[in-house]
């Protein structure tokens, strides 16, 4: 059942040292095509990595918070052509999370690393330095790498406990 995947779903930061097999990457890639898009536009690009000196690159995408892909299997970079659509982030952000729903549907770890709005230890902005490092033309913005690999540890589901009832609101907002 997909709320059991979801409860199990964790940000993955640390993985074994196992590649992710090509018939997984296969159904991830399906996966991520099978996203919506605002207008039927499909404004996102996805570059997907699993060329260690490559990741180790992209692990330096920003100041913090990045450094733990160097040592995942695979990285898939989401991106889009902001002039397509004005709501491109949306589109990249329901693909990010189909990236990391359908990953944990095939027992695979992950973890969201944001890219918009960021900048590296060198001050550059993340997108520029990714698009460098990737070849990715200009016009386009990053919006998230999914760190993707097999989870060196087991992490605890989440439990019914931690959810927070009091964010939902019936018929009307209750202050
Ligand atoms: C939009 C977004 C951006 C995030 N960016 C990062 C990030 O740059 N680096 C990181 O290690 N985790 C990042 N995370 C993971 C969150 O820290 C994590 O989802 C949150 O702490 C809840 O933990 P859980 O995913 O295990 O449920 C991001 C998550 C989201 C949704």
């Amino acid at each position: 059942m997909l709320l059991d995947l979801m409860f199990k779903r964790r940000s993955i930061r640390s993985y074994a040292e196992k590649p992710v097999e090509n018939e997984k990457l296969a159904v991830l890639a399906k996966a991520v095509l099978l996203a919506p898009s605002s207008r039927g536009i499909f404004p996102c690009e996805y570059v997907i990595v699993r060329d260690k000196k490559t990741l180790e690159a992209l692990s330096r995408a920003k100041a913090h918070g990045s450094s733990f892909l160097k040592n995942a299997p695979l990285g898939i970079v989401v991106c889009a052509d902001t002039r397509k659509s004005d709501v491109w982030v949306e589109d990249a952000s329901i693909a990010s999370t189909y990236i990391m729903l359908f990953a944990q549907s095939l027992d695979l770890g992950s973890c969201w690393i944001q890219i918009r709005k960021r900048k590296n230890s060198e001050g550059e902005s993340s997108s520029s330095y990714i698009r460098s490092v990737l070849g990715i033309p200009e016009g386009y913005e990053i919006e998230s790498i999914i760190a993707i690999g097999y989870p060196e540890r087991e992490h605890p589901a989440h439990t019914e406990d931690e959810l927070d009832f009091e964010k939902l609101h019936y018929e009307k907002y209750q202050g």
